[in-house]
């Protein structure tokens, strides 16, 4: 959440005055947001749900992923992408990222097996994977890609974007995300078909509320309706969107030549699949070493991508103990029918990654930076530089006290891991 506001309390106050709280046949705030931010994505469909993590199930339920089938999942990513896949009845076969942070196609090429349905790219940290690698693969090897845009709101790759490039996308509207109305997110998809299974999946009582449909007959799943007051919010937040995401793309670009210079101490912007088309929410940096970015974050409050206690394979407790879901009988690691899935999993599975991941750096950006405190990062960051990277004592550095930072994402990150 960036900017929230007497906009959205009035667009709230607005429909509990009204008693329209319920989407179908009584508000319309829902249907507005869903028919316009599918045309923002240039989808046919987007449908909202509850969370994230709802609109990942219901995505895979839509293209029928279940038990007997894997989904190769990034080794770095929220974990509500691997248990989406579990609560779907299917298995998570976890793959590499590459440099960039997210899923590496060579990596999905490499991973894929006979059981394996489909792939999730994930959009992490708001910056693009290599889409149209991705898709090749997909194409030529018959799979199924569910676009994860949970944390890609208002970015995208090469023009078009987040979550309208795969078969199905899935986004996240909770505190943290670009565009927030608390909890919340949606299934963006150009098939009708498919539409109407999201439909089914996101509210098993959908063909009640909106007319029965002989093509495509009710199945039983769990409720994550949207309501008018979560509506009435993004649309508001839409409204902001765009003001957003350009103010965060101008500051890391601000911040990226201002840092060049210091590409000789062997601070590298990481490599990105769309440099200009990413939501910019972050600056990120791949250092030399482990070391080198724990001492760039000592000095400069910055996170370390693969300390932030969540986003890494190693800290998904259920996927590593095997507890597929709460009930034994449930559990897709126990189930007949995923018994030739590949389901083993270890700590040191994907050590490419978190050596990757253990050396990248995230510098935050925020659209209510002034130029002033955007100077002051670009100076810290080259103290932090010239300490962690060409030995420079912090007596000889000079921090400027005044630079600051955007301490709520810290802590949605875990910066207290990120500072270990
Ligand atoms: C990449 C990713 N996938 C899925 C989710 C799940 O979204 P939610 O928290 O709305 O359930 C998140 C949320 O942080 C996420 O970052």
């Amino acid at each position: 959440m960036y900017t929230v506001g007497e906009e959205e309390i009035d667009a709230i106050a607005k429909v509990i005055r009204s008693k329209a709280l319920f989407r179908y046949g009584v508000g319309k705030e829902c249907d507005r947001f869903e028919q316009r931010y599918a045309s923002y994505l240039g989808v046919k469909h987007f449908a909202l749900a509850a969370s994230g993590s709802n609109a990942l199930l219901a995505a895979m339920i839509a293209v029928g992923i279940g038990p007997g089938d894997e989904v190769l999942t990034p080794a770095h990513t929220y974990m509500a992408t691997a248990t989406a896949v579990l609560a779907a009845g299917a298995i998570p076969v976890i793959v590499d990222v590459d440099e960039s942070i997210t899923i590496s196609p060579a990596a999905i090429e490499a991973a894929i097996g006979p059981c394996t349905k489909a792939v999730i790219p994930v959009h992490m940290w708001g910056a693009a994977c290599d889409m149209d690698a991705i898709m090749d693969i997909a194409k030529r090897r018959n799979l199924i890609v569910i676009e994860d845009s949970c944390q890609g709101v208002g970015g995208g790759y090469k023009g078009r974007r987040f979550g309208s490039i795969g078969h199905i996308g899935a986004f996240s509207f909770n505190f943290y995300k670009n565009m927030t109305c608390g909890e919340g997110g949606g299934v963006a998809v150009n098939d009708d078909r498919l539409a109407k299974r999201v439909r089914g999946a996101i509210d098993p009582c959908h063909f009640y509320w909106n007319g029965r449909d002989d093509e495509e007959k009710p199945f039983a799943g769990n409720g994550a309706r949207a309501s008018e007051l979560m509506g009435a919010m993004l649309n508001v937040q839409l409204d902001r969107l765009d003001g957003l995401i350009a103010a965060m793309r101008a500051e890391k670009k601000r911040i990226l030549s201002g840092t060049a210079a210091f590409g000789n101490l062997g601070l590298k912007p990481a490599p990105m699949n769309s440099a200009d088309h990413d939501c910019a929410t972050h600056v990120m940096y791949s250092l030399p070493s482990a070391d080198a970015a724990k001492r760039f974050v000592k000095v400069f409050p910055s996170v370390i991508a693969g300390k932030t206690g969540r986003h890494t394979y190693t800290e998904w407790d259920q996927v590593l103990i095997g507890a597929g879901a709460a009930h034994p009988a449930m559990n897709p690691y126990l189930m007949a029918a995923n018994a030739p899935c590949r389901k083993s999993y270890s700590k040191d599975m994907c050590a490419a990654s978190l050596e990757i991941l253990d050396r990248t750096v995230m510098v935050p950006t925020n659209p209510a930076h002034s130029e002033s405190q955007i100077t002051d990062i670009i100076h810290d960051i080259g103290v932090a530089s010239r300490v962690a990277l060409a030995g420079m004592s912090m007596d000889e550095a000079e921090l400027r006290s005044d630079v600051t930072v955007d301490v709520q994402k810290f802590d949605a990150m875990g910066r207290d891991d990120a500072a270990a």
